[in-house]
């Protein structure tokens, strides 16, 4: 038997036992216990701890022992699993000749295998979740380590598995991890689309360019009008329940100007996401962006399928496990100083251990807000991309060191009453600043963007 045989084989019993796919860690253990390797061995090749591979083995095995009706451990696990799988019927593999074209890459239909030894209702159970399904998540990350995040995670699952809302936005200040969130939800509900289409707007691309490349999955014929496209793709959507994620959405509107303005080349996407949005369908489409626009605004959450799921920093210390750091007992400390922004944190992580010698206390107690370079490399982009009244109201935030209200912003930025207001809306829209309810309502800029401004 291949890896890749043993793979979907025991992908297929712990799907039927669980409803979910194998993860990428599992995949990996199973690949890694296949080959002979001991538990340490598994973990020194991906970076985990020994103890945490054992647990997950042993899970694992859990639910083969029970699929299987045999008592399934390490020692024994590959020769059952040869055994039986030499027992079971083929693999019935449900082709489908529009897509047999395009099979390179993506991944096109489940493989269920039927069981000898399996009981009326497992067999049932399986062939009941047997339909043929498109995923393309060719540009979308792995996900190896994964912290925390519950919340969010419960939120994507009940607006889009059982709301069935039709667009919802994650968005957030770069690095917080909408990307790696977005994939997690993913991984773990696989198996609820009949298509999952990931596309990147890192290099935006028009409309109607992006519209025929998700039709070419389904339907090789090219048609004439942008109109006749977005028929098509709806009936897709209506057909099929798809999930479609556009990441990097940021990158259609346009710099120097306020948040969320289309550029005008780009200016269709405004019509689409209304249409995905005001349209009777089952699927739903994630947008994923640094800035939000209006679309992507959401005014009641009971009544309107738009939704909007803002990332703020994630404080748990699980989030510089595996960076080769000392001291666990500061590292809430250091995450809180950089905002709980995991690519800020893998930015210092990498720091601290080549100059600290991965002592995170020696590199607190210099008490400085340190931007490495990559941070200064990020926000130099950033600032760039900021229209000129933001650019002075930023700097002007810099030179304090409290949140500041409209009012003090006011008598000490040379802007009218309108331009401040529009530009603090826009910085919201950014994640720069955000409000902060004392007394009265205050505004805050980012920490980590306050030191960069003021050097
Ligand atoms: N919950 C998490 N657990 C572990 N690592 C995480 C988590 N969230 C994010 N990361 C890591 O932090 C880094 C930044 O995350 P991600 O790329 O998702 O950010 P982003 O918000 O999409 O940023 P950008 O807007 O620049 O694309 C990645 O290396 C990612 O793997
Ligand atoms: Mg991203």
């Amino acid at each position: 038997m291949t890896v890749t045989e043993i793979l979907q084989f025991v992908d297929s019993l712990v799907f039927s036992e669980t409803e979910q796919h194998l993860d990428d860690l599992q995949k990996k253990i199973v690949e890694q216990v296949f080959k002979g390797k001991t538990y340490k061995q598994i973990a020194d090749i991906y970076d985990y701890d020994e103890g945490y591979i054992g647990d997950e083995c042993r899970k694992l095995f859990k639910i083969l022992s029970e699929q299987l009706g045999e008592d399934i451990k390490k020692s024994n696990f590959v020769s059952t699993i040869e055994r039986l799988k030499i027992t079971s019927s083929p693999l019935i593999i449900h082709t489908n000749s529009n897509h047999s074209k395009q099979n390179n890459n993506h991944t096109f239909n489940f493989c269920i295998p039927s069981l000898n030894n399996s009981n009326n209702n497992q067999e049932k159970n399986l062939n009941a979740k047997s339909k043929s399904v498109y995923h393309d998540l060719t540009l979308a990350p792995q996900i190896i380590n994964f912290y925390n995040r519950e919340t969010e995670l419960e939120t994507l699952s009940n607006w889009i598995v059982n709301q069935n809302s039709r667009l919802i936005s994650v968005l957030g200040i770069s690095g917080i991890g909408k990307t790696a969130l977005v994939k997690r939800f993913i991984d773990l509900n696989l198996d609820q689309f009949e298509v999952i289409i990931w596309k990147s707007l890192k290099y935006p691309k028009p409309l109607e360019v992006l519209v025929q490349d998700l039709l070419n999955i389904i339907k090789s014929e090219e048609k004439q009008t942008i109109e006749d496209q977005f028929k098509q793709l709806l009936d897709l959507l209506i057909e099929k329940k798809c999930l479609i994620i556009l990441d990097d959405v940021q990158n259609i509107f346009t710099p120097g100007e306020f948040a969320g303005q289309y550029q005008p080349e780009y200016h269709s996407y405004q019509n689409f996401l209304t249409l995905i949005t005001e349209t009777q369908h089952q699927s739903s489409l994630i947008l994923i962006s640094q800035e939000q626009c209006g679309e992507m605004e959401c005014l009641d959450e009971e009544l309107y399928s738009v939704k909007c799921l803002k990332l703020s920093g994630l404080y748990d210390s699980q989030i510089l496990n595996h960076k080769g750091l000392g001291n666990g007992e500061s590292w809430l400390t250091l995450i809180n100083l950089y905002e709980g922004n995991p690519s800020y944190l893998k930015s210092i992580a990498i720091l601290i251990k080549n100059i600290f010698d991965g002592d995170v206390a020696e590199f607190l107690a210099e008490n400085e807000l340190v931007i490495t370079q990559e941070m200064r490399s990020h926000f130099n982009q950033l600032y760039n991309r900021l229209s000129p009244i933001e650019q002075q109201i930023v700097l002007k935030f810099s030179q304090f060191e409290q949140p500041l209200s409209r009012e003090t912003l006011r008598e000490t930025v040379e802007l009218s009453s309108t331009d401040l207001i529009n530009g603090l809306q826009s910085l919201q829209k950014r994640y720069l600043v955000t409000k902060v309810k004392e007394d009265k309502t205050m505004f805050k800029l980012s920490s980590v963007l306050r030191e960069y401004l003021e050097n």
